[in-house]
C-alpha cells in the first residue's frame, strides 16, 4: 500500500532517451521514453492483448510504441492507434499513461489520479541554480528493503555514530538529545551538538580548525523525500537566529526514496554545498564519499528488512519517535486516499 497522489522520482534524466526504459514504481510496471520533442512519456508496461511488456517492443519514429508480439501501436497518451489486420482498434486496446515532469536532473512520475497532478507540487530545492553553491549531481542505487526502513533511517541522526563511523559520525556526538517537529507534510528531527570534533567526511572541507558546533537537520517530506542538512560552524558560534559565521560549512542532501514494491526501493540523491561551486574535484569527492556511506546504510537496511520480515520487533528506542510519527502520517494519508475521506491535518 502506497500513497498514489504524490510525485515520485522514476529515473535520472540521463537514463531516458530514444529507447524504451522499463521500471517499476509503487508495484506498477512502467515504460519510460523520450519523445522526438525531448519530453518524457510514461506508459503502463503491459500490452492489453497478451500483457507482453511494451518495453520489449519498439519505439517508432512517430513516438508510438509497437508491441513486440502482434504489433499493436500505442501513442504516448496510451491510445491504440494501429492494430494490424483490423479496420479499427478494439475499445479495450488502451494502456494507462502517467503524468511526468523533469526537474533537478530527475524524471518525476505521478502514479495517482492524473487530474490531481501539478508539477508545481514537486518539492522545492533551495539553492538549486544558485551560482555560489556547488552540486554533485545525482546518483542512485536499488536497496532491497521497504522504503519505510529508509525513511526511518533518514529521520534518525543517531545512526551515523555506528553505521558511518568513518564518514558522517564519530563518538563525540553520541547521546545528544533530539527535537522532533511534526508538520502537515513533514517530520523534522534535529539537534545541535556543541563543541564536538568535526566528523571525518566533513573535516576535509571545513575552513576552520578546532572543534565545531554541529547541527543535524533530518527531515522527511511526504511521500518519502528526505532533506538532510549538515551545519558545521566554529565552536561557540551556533545559532538558529543569527546570520551564519563566514566560515560555516553547509551541505544540503536531497534523498528521494521511490518504492519499487513492498520490499524494494530505488534511492536517488544529490547534494548541494555552500562552497567551491565550480570545483569538479570536490564534486567528485562528495559523490564518491556519499555513495560509500550510503552503501553502509544499504547493507544495514537490507539486513533489517530481512530480520524484521522473519521475526518482527515491537521494541522501540527514544530515537524511533520521529520515524514512527512519519509512518503514522503516511499511513493516515494512505487510508484517507483509499477511503476518499478528507486528508488528516
Ligand atoms: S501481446 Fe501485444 S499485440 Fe499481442
Ligand atoms: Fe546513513
Amino acid at each position: 500500500m502506497f500513497l498514489k497522489n504524490a510525485w515520485y522520482v522514476a529515473a535520472s534524466d540521463h537514463e531516458i532517451g530514444r529507447r524504451l526504459h522499463p521500471c517499476k514504481v509503487l508495484g506498477e510496471d512502467v515504460v519510460l521514453y523520450r519523445k522526438q520533442n525531448g519530453a518524457v512519456a510514461a506508459l503502463e508496461d503491459a500490452c492489453p492483448h497478451r500483457k507482453l511488456p511494451l518495453s520489449m517492443g519498439r519505439l517508432l519514429d512517430n513516438d508510438g510504441v509497437e508491441c513486440g508480439y502482434h504489433g499493436l501501436v500505442f501513442d504516448c497518451s496510451g491510445s491504440c492507434v494501429k492494430a494490424p489486420g483490423m479496420a479499427k482498434p478494439a475499445k479495450q486496446a488502451v494502456v494507462r499513461s502517467y503524468p511526468v515532469a523533469e526537474r533537478y536532473g530527475l524524471v518525476w512520475i505521478w502514479m495517482g489520479d492524473p487530474d490531481k497532478a501539478d508539477p508545481d507540487d514537486i518539492l522545492n530545492v533551495e539553492h538549486w541554480g544558485d551560482p555560489t553553491w556547488g552540486v554533485n549531481r545525482g546518483d542512485a542505487m536499488t536497496v532491497n528493503c521497504n522504503y519505510l526502513y529508509l525513511t526511518d533511517n533518514l529521520l534518525d541522526p543517531s545512526h551515523v555514530s555506528w553505521v558511518h563511523q568513518t564518514s558522517f559520525g564519530n563518538s563525540d556526538i553520541v547521546g545528544h538529545p533530539l527535537q522532533t517537529q511534526v508538520d502537515e507534510d513533514r517530520v523534522l528531527v534535529s539537534r545541535w551538538m556543541k563543541n564536538v570534533e568535526v566528523a571525518p567526511f566533513y573535516a576535509k572541507f571545513v575552513k576552520f580548525s578546532g572543534n565545531c558546533d554541529r547541527k543535524q537537520h533530518y527531515e522527511i517530506r511526504v511521500p518519502s523525500h528526505a532533506v538532510i542538512k549538515a551545519i558545521f560552524t566554529p565552536a561557540g558560534t551556533a545559532s538558529d537566529t543569527e546570520p551564519f559565521h563566514p566560515d560555516v560549512f553547509l551541505m544540503d542532501s536531497y534523498n528521494f526514496l521511490t518504492p519499487v514494491d513492498e520490499s524494494t526501493t530505488r534511492y536517488f540523491w544529490f547534494q548541494l554545498r555552500n562552497f567551491s561551486p565550480d570545483d569538479e574535484e570536490v564534486s567528485r569527492q562528495f559523490a564518491r564519499d556519499v555513495r560509500h556511506a550510503f552503501e553502509e546504510d544499504r547493507v544495514v537496511l537490507e539486513a533489517v528488512h530481512a530480520g524484521m520480515a522473519k521475526s518482527p520487533s515491537r521494541l522501540n528506542l527514544p530515537q524511533d519517535a520521529g520515524p514512527l510519527r512519519f509512518r503514522q502520517k503516511v499511513q493516515a494519508l494512505i487510508d484517507a486516499e483509499r477511503s476518499g475521506a478528507p486528508v488528516p491535518a
